[in-house]
C-alpha cells in the first residue's frame, strides 16, 4: 500500500519526505486554509518537497467552473492530481478532464455506489473517507471492502485511497481490505513507528553492549 501524507505542511512534509517512506500527498481546503498560503503557491512548495502523486483540491462546485480551475491546478506541476468532490458537477468534470489526460482524485465517497461512478468517469484515484464514517455510526473499512470487490470485478483501473485515517488500526485495516494508498495525518504515521518492545529491545541492547566494551572505570 502507497503511504500518502494527508497535510499541506511544509514542516511535517519535510519529516516525512526525509523518512524515505511517504509516495504521495493529499490536501483539501480546509488543509491549504490552515497553512495561511494561497493554494496554486503551496502546491508548488510540496511538489518540491514530495515526489509523487500531490492531490490539489477545487473549490468550484459547478462543473464548467471545476474544468478551469482543474485545467489551472494540473499546470502548477506535472505531479497534481485533480481533486473534484462527488457530487453531479464533480463526476461531470471527472470525465471531461479524464478524457483530457488529467489525472483526477474523486473525494468525499461515502459509498460504493458514490465510488462506482468515479470508477465509471475515468477517475485516476477514489477517496472514501473511512474516519468520517465511523463518527456516524457506520463501519467506514466495510466501504474500503465493497468498493475492493468491486473494482476488482471489473478491472477498473481506479486506485482506492483510504483516507480520513485517524488511527494506525486504520491504516492496517485498510492495508488488510486491498486499499491502494492510504492517507494520513503526521500524526498517525509517526504512530506506525512505535512499539514498548522495540525501545525496551533496543535500550537493553546498547546497555548489554556498553557494559561489555565501555573500560572499567566508566562502567
Ligand atoms: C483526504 O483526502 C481528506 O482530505 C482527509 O483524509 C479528510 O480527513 P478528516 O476526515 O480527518 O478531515
Amino acid at each position: 500500500m502507497k503511504i500518502f501524507l494527508d497535510t499541506a505542511n511544509l514542516e511535517e512534509l519535510k519529516q516525512g519526505a526525509a523518512w524515505g517512506i511517504v509516495d504521495g500527498v493529499t490536501t483539501n481546503p480546509t488543509l491549504i486554509a490552515k497553512e495561511g498560503v494561497a493554494i496554486e503557491e503551496q502546491i508548488r512548495r510540496i511538489c518540491a518537497i514530495v515526489d509523487g502523486d500531490i492531490s490539489a483540491e477545487v473549490v468550484a462546485t459547478e462543473a464548467d467552473a471545476m474544468i478551469q480551475e482543474g485545467r489551472g491546478l494540473a499546470k502548477i506541476h506535472q505531479n497534481v492530481v485533480v481533486k473534484l468532490p462527488l457530487t453531479r458537477d464533480g463526476i461531470r468534470a471527472c470525465s471531461t478532464l479524464s478524457k483530457d489526460g488529467i489525472r483526477t482524485n474523486v473525494t468525499l465517497c461515502f459509498s460504493a455506489a458514490q465510488a462506482l461512478l468515479a470508477a465509471k468517469a475515468g477517475a485516476y484515484i477514489v477517496s472514501p473517507f473511512i474516519g468520517r464514517l465511523d463518527d456516524i455510526g457506520t463501519p467506514g473499512i466495510a466501504l474500503i471492502q465493497e468498493i475492493v470487490t468491486i473494482y476488482r470485478n471489473y478491472g477498473y483501473p481506479t486506485q482506492i485511497l483510504a483516507a480520513s485515517l485517524r488511527s494506525p488500526m486504520h491504516v492496517i485495516d485498510s492495508a488488510k481490505a486491498g486499499a491502494h494508498i492510504g492517507t494520513m495525518p503526521f500524526k498517525v504515521l509517526d504512530m506506525l513507528f512505535q512499539h514498548p518492545l522495540t525501545d525496551r529491545g533496543l535500550e537493553q541492547f546498547l546497555k548489554d553492549y556498553a557494559k561489555a566494551f565501555q573500560p572499567a572505570g566508566v562502567r
